[in-house]
């Protein structure tokens, strides 16, 4: 079978995770690992048995490598997207796609004009539940679509912000806003905004946002609240935190889909749940008053199906499941949300 060969540039906490599927997967391979950080190489070396690299160059000049999968900070992902396309590499990039939409549409336009492809590694695409529901919604089954809830209360613990949840890598640019861009809207709800965008089809027109740190020593945020308004008229909230202590004690699933004939919850992205749907009006396979949970053929999805989702695309000469332009939606309701904010008065999008 042909493979897409990857060379993976950032191998920190996410990347760690992101090699087993590239090694599981029967479409993809690890050509070359790089980091700025040989300390971060040294285990996934011995692990994988491919060469490794502090220099960027050395993936952007291998022969053997088809795509990039990159995984740095926020900040860095565009300046080396850019690089990669130039070289006629793949570009497979990490959540969020940048953290300026000038950046996101810079990355875009560099990767249509060097003719590769450019995907974003958000589950929801590749996630079989999500993909199922987004069919069940497309064709009217909840009705039309009147309300959208969005909720993360995470409760981070402080050595997080020093270098994520498994310590991996020691660093701190999580807490910096010229580094990550943002805070928990960005770095975890903008999973759940890809995923309503891409179940619905609904863009956000309007956004109204109040946002602080209130309980972290970091520049970023760590409590927010959105309302929003879709397209169609439909009225969607955000709640969210980093700090919220008891975090989602009793909350069942990720976004909440309300229509006029019933109500969808979505799977939390990178989860294996299964969405559950409750129906009012009678339809198929659904009793009237009954939650259940949403049947669909395949599983959801995990780091293998974001890369084999990405690899088969390319090879097929095809959209990947989830495009610079998804990404750039997803960041784009983020950035206005940050604005409204700031401005303390309503953003109307697109920006
Ligand atoms: N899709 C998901 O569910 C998910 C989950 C976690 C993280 N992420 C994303 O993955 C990315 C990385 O996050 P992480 O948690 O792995 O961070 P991390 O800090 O653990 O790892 C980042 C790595 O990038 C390296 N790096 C820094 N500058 C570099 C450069 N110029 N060139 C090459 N490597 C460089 C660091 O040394 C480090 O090893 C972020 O975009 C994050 O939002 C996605």
């Amino acid at each position: 079978m042909k493979q897409l060969k990857f060379g993976v540039i950032g191998c920190g906490e996410i990347s760690a995770a992101t090699c087993i599927g590239l090694a599981a997967s029967p479409y993809t391979s690890i050509a070359m690992l790089m980091d700025t950080r040989a300390e971060a190489l040294a285990d996934l070396a011995d692990l994988y048995s491919v060469p490794t690299t502090t220099d960027p160059d050395a993936v952007f000049t291998n022969p053997d490598v088809d795509a990039v999968y990159i995984a740095t900070p926020h900040f860095l992902h565009v300046s080396l997207g850019i690089r990669a396309a130039k070289a006629g590499k793949h570009v497979l990039v990490e959540k969020p796609i940048a953290t300026t939409l000038e950046d996101a549409d810079k990355l875009i336009m560099a990767c249509d004009k060097a003719g590769v492809k450019l995907g974003v590694a958000y589950y929801n695409q590749v996630d079989d539940g999500q993909r199922q529901a987004a069919e069940l919604v497309r064709a009217g089954v909840l009705g039309d679509i009147i309300s959208v809830r969005l909720n993360a209360a995470a409760n981070k613990p402080a050595s997080y912000w020093q270098g994520g949840y498994s310590q991996r890598v020691k660093a701190d640019w999580r807490t910096s806003k010229a580094q990550a861009g943002g805070g928990i809207l960005l770095m975890n709800v903008s999973h759940e905004l890809n995923a309503v965008r891409f179940v619905t089809g609904l863009e956000v027109t309007r956004v109204y946002a109040e946002s602080d740190t209130l309980a972290t020593n970091i520049e970023v945020e760590d409590t927010i609240g959105v309302v929003m308004r879709y397209a169609n008229g439909a009225i969607g909230v955000i709640q969210a935190g980093s700090a919220m202590h008891g975090g989602e004690y009793q909350t069942l699933g990720g976004p909440r889909i309300y229509g006029t004939k019933g109500q969808l919850i979505l799977n939390p992205s990178g989860t294996l749940l299964k969405p559950m749907i409750y129906m009012s009006a009678p339809a198929e396979g659904s009793n009237p008053g009954e939650w259940k949970e949403l049947f669909f053929v395949g599983k959801a999805a995990d780091r293998q199906a974001i890369v084999e989702g990405f690899a088969k695309a390319v090879l097929n000469d095809q959209q990947p499941p989830c495009t610079g332009i998804d990404g750039y939606k997803a960041l784009e309701i983020v950035l206005a949300s940050y604005r409204s904010s700031e401005l303390h008065q309503p953003i109307n999008l697109p920006l």
